[in-house]
This record gives structure tokens, C-alpha cells and sequence, in this order.
């Protein structure tokens, strides 16, 4: 944007502040009520796979009616639920009532022939219904299609302007964005059918997600961390001896790593060879924690496989735990995340940038730190455990309550947008040089190594979350902070949501504003990318500072 365009975004923008009014009624209790309440993380996601292995993937003829669909498969057993989404096709995520459906339904399958090409002799659950009576062709379509990916970044920031507070901006971001049931369940159904190909070699492993499918912070569109968990093999040596035991199993290999690497590098080829839909394999398996990649083509999910992999999950659940302490701290963890990927602050290419695993911690620290707390320290959530919640990974004790009732906290009524404001605030001042984030404490230690920045990985004290941060990336997250923070303490994105501007199209639309305006690109970047064309120009905070005083400079309006 030119200055001239700036002053006029200002100029419209430019109004009282909204702060205090009508917000209160948005200060958050634990999630509401509803068929998950009350489960723990453990119960949640071993219900969620097992209704994964009763499942199976569709692709359809893209006209065609869910009456009809219904009406073939449930020939073959009781259908617990179905939906519909569009991919690379048409597609139905169908989950019977019993195992039983999808034997009767693979004992009615053909492999595909095709002439001078040979098919691989193997029955997955990815199927393709074609024939059948249940293409339409001549009528329209009367599937409702789930969407498997969040808005475009302008719908979303249009949904925003038309919000009456920040706090309701904040939690419609949040609803916008979170992962919906069925896309979850997809994400296990995909875990449930890379575990029929590993267990061709390790039958008795289980494929789990964790990361951000479940740690309640998921966005629509998230890759998909799976984790190869052999544990239910290696876990039964433990078991009383019986004087039977298998013979040795492990061939002579230097470490733990290199049994891991061998174990990925066989799922791979297996992947790459057999699995259906599975495109771009890639081993990655000399990375500090060794994967496969690919791309699992008809759910559209950018897949990581790794395993020996446990203190990962067990961060992804004490994540979750803390999503479901209060609902404003998914609120902040999503706010953050998309202004964070917005203003370039994360990328998905691998490199210097904070990760949203790193995000994440900054506001649970933040949150730690309001007075009363809105969240509580990992000491607190391990001395709330119970003997059943002892966990030891590696060495390292990993143990937190898992009983979200236990944890009860003095109330702290503060609106999302004073939180939002100060959560900028906060890490503008930090002192990133000396100090180091620990959520174990709940409080900032001084750093144990020289890293830009320093936070403490929650279960592995010796290990830095972030330290492939460098000072640049930490200074544009900081400088961003306190632009944001700036911009939010002088009005300079609050607006009546009644102002609307006429687009072209002729249709009244919101002008952004509030959380909106701050996911603006144009707001901080515009500046910035223009300046880097021209030389010499100022910092975009420091831009858009001088222009909001020459507004109120006399002669202006
Ligand atoms: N993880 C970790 N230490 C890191 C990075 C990641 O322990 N330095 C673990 C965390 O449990 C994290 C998971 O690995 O949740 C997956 O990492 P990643 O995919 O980078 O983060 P997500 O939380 O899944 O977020 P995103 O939506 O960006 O995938
Ligand atoms: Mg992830």
C-alpha cells in the first residue's frame, strides 16, 4: 500500500477503542459439556481408533445420492456413521457397526484389472464404488460435502470484520479454524490404514496421531504426526517370564536409532510399494528424530511417520489437557498460530522459524504467568497425578494428572483482548537474551545454553523446543509483538463492526478490523515488502506509528 492508502485505512479505523464493552459475557469456563466430556486423553483416542478400524474410504462417482450409497453398503452390515468430502474426488468415510461389515464388504470386492498393467494381489480399505446403481449421472449431486480446509485468509479475515467484539472475533477465528469431528475422523481412519500396511511386518503395532490432531489446537489443513508405536510388542518382555521367550531378535545394530531407522526404512518401501494413495514417500531417516514423509493423496493429508517417538505424544497430550483447562487458551493458541503464519513469522519449510509446537508454549507460559493463573505448571499437573498416571519415558518422568477435574484453579475473569494485548506486550519485553521459558515452573530461569531463543522442552529438561530459532527470526517475532501490541493499545484496529464499506460487487462488507486487521498482511508487511523495492524506507511499525500521529496532528481528521 502506498502512504496514502495506509492513511485512509487508518483514518477509517480510527475510533474509539472497544475495550471493556460487551465483552465479559466472553470470559471462558472449562469446554462446554458434550460425548467427550469427562474421557480422558487415552480413553478419547482409543475410542477414536477403534471406530478407525471398523471404517473404510470411498471414492465415488461424484453425482450420486447418500440415500443410495447407504442403501448398497449397509447390504454388507450396520453403518454406524458416513460422510462425504471432495478431494481429489468424491469421497465417503463410512464406519460400520462391526468388523464384520467390512469382511462381507471386501469378500464382494474385485481387484481392478486393467489391460497390460498387473494389480498387486492386496485388499486395502481405500475402495472404489463405481456401478452399482448409485451413480446418478444425469441428476445433480445431493451429497452434503464436509470441507476438509480452512477458509481463504480474505473470507476469514470478512467473517471477522463482521464480529461486535474482539473477544467473539477470537472465538469465531477458533471455530473457523479447529479441526471438525469428521476430518478428525478421517485423520485416524488414514493412521488406521497405513497400520494395515506396517502390520504386514509388525502386526502387533498400532499407528497413533499426535501433534496437533489432537492436542486441541489442530487447524483445518494441519499435517498429520503419526507415530508407529511398538511398545505393545516390546512391552510384553516386561510381562512375568513364562520360560518362553523369542529367540533373539535384534540384530547386532550400534543404538536404539539405527533399530528405529531400519524399522521406518521397511514401512517406507512398504508405503512406497503397497499402500494405495500413499504419493511422495520419502525416508528421512538421518533427521535428529528420523521419519518417513509422504502425502496420503485422497484425504489430502501431508503425512510424518515417525516412531520411538513417545515423549511427543505425551506432549501432544499434556497439550490437550491444558486446551480443555479453559476455552481462551485455544482461543490465544489459534490467534497466535495464524498471525504467526500470516506475517511469515512460521513457514512450512523446515529452517530457522519458531515452530507452532514453540507458539504454543509462549502462550502457556504467558497463561501461567496471569494473576490469578489461568493455567497451572507441569509440577502442579504431575504432584494432581494419580499412581495409575505414573510415566516414565527414557529416563524421564513424565507423569501429569489425567483427570481434568482435579485441576482447580482460582477464577480469573480477564476478556481475551486484554489477554491478546498483554500476551504481545509480554514478548516484546522478554528478555530473550538472558532468560530461558520453562513451563515445568511456570516461570522464566536463566538460559542453560547460549541459544536465540531458549524454551524448555517440557518432558526432556536438557532439550530446547526451539533452538532452531536464529536471532533474526527472533527479532521479527519480537518487533512483530510489539507492533501488534502497539496497534492494539492505540485503537489503531478498532472499529465500529457497524462501518461497511460497498466492495465493487456492490455487497456491504465489514472493514477489518480488531483481530482481522491485525491478520492483515498488508498491515505490517505491505510496508515492508514495498520498502524492500525502494530503499531506505522505515520499519513498517515505525510507518504506520508516524502515520497515526499525523493523523492527529491539528488540520487533520
Ligand atoms: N515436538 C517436540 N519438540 C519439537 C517439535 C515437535 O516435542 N521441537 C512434538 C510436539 O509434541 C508436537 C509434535 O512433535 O506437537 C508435532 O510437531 P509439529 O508437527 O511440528 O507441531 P504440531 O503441534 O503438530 O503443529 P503443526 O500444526 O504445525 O503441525
Ligand atoms: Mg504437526
Amino acid at each position: 500500500w502506498s502512504n496514502g492508502q495506509l492513511l485512509k485505512y487508518f483514518r477509517r479505523k480510527l475510533t474509539p477503542s472497544l475495550r471493556g464493552t460487551g465483552t465479559s459475557a466472553a470470559v471462558c469456563q472449562p469446554r462446554p459439556d458434550h460425548e467427550d466430556a469427562g474421557k480422558t486423553f487415552v480413553v478419547l483416542q482409543e475410542e477414536r481408533r477403534e471406530r478407525a478400524e471398523r471404517s473404510v474410504l470411498i471414492s465415488c462417482p461424484s453425482k450420486t445420492s447418500e440415500k443410495k450409497v447407504l442403501k448398497f453398503l449397509s447390504k454388507h452390515g450396520a453403518i454406524n456413521n458416513c460422510f462425504f468430502y471432495d478431494g481429489y474426488g468424491t469421497y465417503a468415510v463410512v464406519e460400520f457397526a462391526n468388523r464384520d461389515g467390512i469382511h462381507s464388504l471386501h469378500e464382494a470386492t474385485s481387484l481392478p484389472s486393467v489391460l497390460h498393467e498387473a494389480s498387486v494381489p492386496f485388499k486395502s480399505r481405500l475402495l472404489n464404488l463405481k456401478g452399482n446403481g448409485v451413480d446418478q449421472s444425469n441428476g445433480p449431486t445431493s451429497l452434503k460435502l464436509h470441507t476438509q480446509t480452512s477458509p481463504p485468509i480474505n473470507d476469514l479475515i470478512q467473517r471477522l470484520a463482521a464480529e461486535e467484539s474482539i473477544d467473539q472475533q477470537l472465538h469465531s477465528l477458533t471455530s473457523t479454524l479447529e479441526l471438525t469431528n469428521e476430518n478428525v475422523a478421517l485423520r485416524f481412519l488414514v493412521c488406521s490404514l497405513i497400520k494395515d500396511i506396517a502390520g504386514a511386518f509388525f502386526p502387533e503395532c498400532t499407528i497413533r496421531p499426535f501433534g496437533s490432531t489432537v492436542n486441541g489446537f489442530g487447524k483445518l489443513g494441519c499435517d498429520l504426526d503419526l507415530f508407529l508405536d511398538l511398545d505393545s510388542v516390546s512391552g510384553s518382555s516386561t510381562k512375568r517370564p513364562s520360560g518362553l521367550s523369542v529367540e533373539y531378535q535384534v540384530k547386532r545394530v550400534a543404538s536404539e536409532r539405527t533399530v528405529t531407522q531400519s524399522v521406518l526404512s521397511v514401512v517406507g518401501e512398504g508405503l512406497e510399494q503397497f499402500a494405495p494413495g500413499c504419493v511422495g514417500v520419502q525416508k528421512i531417516l538421518n533427521a535428529r528424530c528420523p521419519l518417513v514423509r509422504f502425502s496420503h493423496q485422497p484425504s489430502g493429508f501431508q503425512c510424518d511417520l515417525t516412531a520411538n517417538n513417545r515423549v511427543a505424544m505425551k506432549s501432544s497430550e499434556l497439550l490437550w489437557l491444558l486446551s480443555r483447562v479453559d476455552e481462551r487458551v485455544r482461543c490465544l493458541v489459534f490467534m497466535v498460530r495464524s498471525w504467526a503464519r500470516v506475517h511469515g513469522i512460521t513457514s512450512s519449510i523446515p529452517g530457522p522459524w519458531i515452530t507452532n509446537f514453540s507458539l504454543s508454549m509462549l502462550v502457556v507460559f504467558f497463561l501461567q504467568g496471569r494473576s490469578p493463573p489461568i493455567l497451572p505448571t507441569l509440577d502442579q499437573l504431575r504432584d494432581l497425578a494419580s499412581p495409575a498416571d505414573k510415566c516414565v519415558i527414557e529416563g524421564n518422568d513424565c507423569t501429569i494428572v489425567s483427570d481434568l477435574t482435579k485441576i482447580q484453579l482460582e477464577q480469573n475473569t480477564e476478556p481475551l483482548e486484554t489477554l491478546l494485548q498483554e500476551f504481545f506486550e509480554f514478548y516484546s519485553t522478554f528478555p530473550f537474551n538472558r532468560m530461558s521459558i520453562n513451563i515445568r515452573k511456570g516461570k522464566q530461569v536463566h538460559k542453560p545454553e547460549a541459544a536465540a531463543l531458549h524454551i524448555q522442552n517440557p518432558f526432556e529438561a536438557g532439550q530446547n523446543v526451539s533452538k532452531n530459532v536464529n536471532a533474526a527470526q527472533l527479532e521479527r517475532l519480537v518487533a512483530l509483538c510489539r507492533e501488534s501490541a502497539w496497534l492494539l493499545a492505540h485503537g489503531g484496529v478498532s472499529v465500529p463492526p457497524s462501518t461497511v464499506r460497498v466492495a465493487s460487487s456492490g455487497v456491504a462488507k465489514a472493514a477489518p478490523w480488531g483481530v482481522a486487521a491485525l491478520l492483515l498482511p498488508s498491515v505490517a508487511e505491505a510496508a515492508g515488502v514495498k520498502g524492500r523495492r525502494k530503499k531506505k524506507r522505515e520499519p513498517a511499525s515505525e510507518r504506520i506509528k508516524s502515520l497515526l500521529q499525523s493523523l492527529n496532528k491539528p488540520g487533520k481528521k
